[in-house]
């Protein structure tokens, strides 16, 4: 069996096996901001990747895609419903994320967790060469780390958080909240997007283990184990290749045209999450509108929100209330042949998402809790013009980079609104004055740099 001196391990993988109406297969890039990331680093190392096809069923025979090994791993229909659906996305996300919505605590769905990170412990243990490094991503897969170690004691072990760490507090509240610290202490480099979260895990250390925390490292079973933050990124040469394509320029040109030539364009893109503030953004520009600050003549919103979780019942009822809210704003403020909303329930390839981040004269970001958002760096990214302005939540691990956005407070309908018609009113000079810092603050951090600081980290 080949083996791989660098292995990523997580969830999914970066393809997902779609299943149409009539039974037939096919992959599409997975969703996620996970994916984007990781994506041209593995490509990059030729190295191998762990994870799941995204469909319930036995993992087809591991292929090689786009310079990558792409190594499945099977869950079962049970599995899909408790460790991917239940602890991972029921109990694990929602408590990371400040318990915006109520965790729910299941034993079944502990024990999938326990079982399905096994399983992709066993398959990175064989996977990776002697010496070899394994690097493991992501809140569905916290127990990897220390499972791997006591099958392979050879290996390098990185392991990295994408969403935020919850305060002590918060985290206290997990069943066998002490087996999890455990199995992240299994790695030798533990990274967070912020500062404070590897704070919080290494205080954790202390008062659940007895463990002796210093600044930057715990000592765990005779290992030290590092803990720091490294914020991820985007890969900026895509988007700027994109944004400067002529047939991406020209579709922005025919988006605009087709909402109304002279509206200016509100932008949202998130996956249809609870977490992304998805909900006060419509509040708010519902106000606006309301009041008349603002009319469907001079002003349109696209909000695409991507399909996410949808078996998930919170991700129902979000979905519910949002296309409500969606219909009565456009029902009240409407007319025949212009809307106030055009609202995508769709995912959305490359090339239209950087089209609509040039046509989008303010893009429009409220998480009330995100651990980083890629998509407030794409914007970013792709205004090389300089135009365009940024409304950004300071509770997206984004806003510590990303200092010169109309930062707002999500859970603050009136901030959101006052940011909103801030942004509106930016003239040019003040557009580029903003987005000038914001791009190169993303160009000199993107993603290559994210990949070396880390790996560097790892191996020192
Ligand atoms: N994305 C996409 N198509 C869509 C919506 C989003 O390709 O229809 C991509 C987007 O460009 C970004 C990622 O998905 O790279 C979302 O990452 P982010 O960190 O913003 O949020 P997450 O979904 O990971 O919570
Ligand atoms: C976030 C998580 C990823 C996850 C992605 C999409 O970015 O940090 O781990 O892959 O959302 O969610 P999904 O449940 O579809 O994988």
């Amino acid at each position: 069996n080949e083996t791989y001196e660098f292995v990523v391990v997580a969830n999914r993988l970066p393809v997902d096996e779609v299943v149409a109406a009539d039974g037939s297969r096919s992959w599409a890039r997975s969703p996620g901001g996970l994916v984007s990331a990781l994506q041209p680093i593995v490509r990059g190392h030729g190295g191998a990747w762990v994870g799941w096809t995204g469909q319930p069923g036995d993992a087809p025979e591991p292929f090689d895609s786009d310079g990558m090994h792409l190594h499945p791993v099977g869950l079962s229909a049970d599995d899909v419903d408790r460790y991917y659906e239940g602890q991972s996305n029921g109990t694990i996300w929602p408590l990371f994320h400040d318990a915006v919505e109520q965790p729910t605590h299941r034993r079944p769905w502990r024990q999938a967790y326990e079982a399905v990170n096994r399983r992709f412990a066993e398959a990175a243990a064989e996977l990776a060469a002697p010496g070899g490094t394994v690097w493991v991503h992501d809140y569905q897969l916290m127990l990897v780390p220390a499972m791997l170690r006591e099958r392979r004691p050879d290996l390098r072990i990185g392991f990295f958080l994408h969403i935020p760490f919850p305060p002590v507090e918060l985290f206290m509240q997990l069943p066998r909240r002490a087996e999890l610290l455990r199995g992240l202490l299994g790695a030798d480099l533990v990274g967070f997007q912020r500062p404070l979260a590897a704070q919080n895990f290494l205080q954790l250390t202390g008062r659940l283990l007895g463990l002796d925390p210093q600044e930057d490292h715990v000592v765990h079973d005779g290992r030290t184990v590092t803990a720091r933050a490294f914020p991820i990124s985007i890969d900026v040469d895509e988007v700027e290749k994109l944004a400067s394509d002529p047939g991406v320029q020209a579709e922005a040109r025919r988006m605009r045209k087709e909402l109304g030539g002279d509206r200016r364009l509100l932008l949202g893109v998130d996956r249809l999450d609870y977490t992304k503030g998805i909900e006060q953004r419509l509040e708010a520009y519902g106000e606006l509108l309301a009041d008349g600050t603002v009319s469907n003549d001079d002003v349109v919103l696209v909000q695409v929100a991507t399909p996410s979780r949808m078996r998930v019942q919170e991700y129902q009822e979000l979905r519910a209330r949002v296309e409500r809210e969606v219909g009565r704003i456009n029902g009240e403020f409407g007319a025949v042949g212009q809307v106030p909303v055009h609202y995508l329930f769709q995912s959305m390839n490359r090339e239209e998402l950087v089209a609509l981040y040039l046509a989008a004269d303010v893009m429009v970001i409220t998480p009330l809790r995100d651990g980083m958002n890629l998509v407030a760096k794409e914007y970013v990214a792709a205004r090389e013009d300089d135009r365009g302005a940024l409304v950004l939540s300071e509770f997206a691990g984004a806003a510590a980079e990303l200092e010169t956005a109309f930062l707002v407070n999500p859970h603050d309908v009136e901030d959101i609104k006052r940011a909103l018609v801030d942004a509106l009113n930016a003239d040019p000079a003040e557009q580029a004055g903003r987005m000038r810092p914001m791009r190169a603050q993303v160009r000199g951090h993107d993603i290559d740099r994210w990949a070396q600081d880390f790996l560097g980290a790892l191996a020192d």
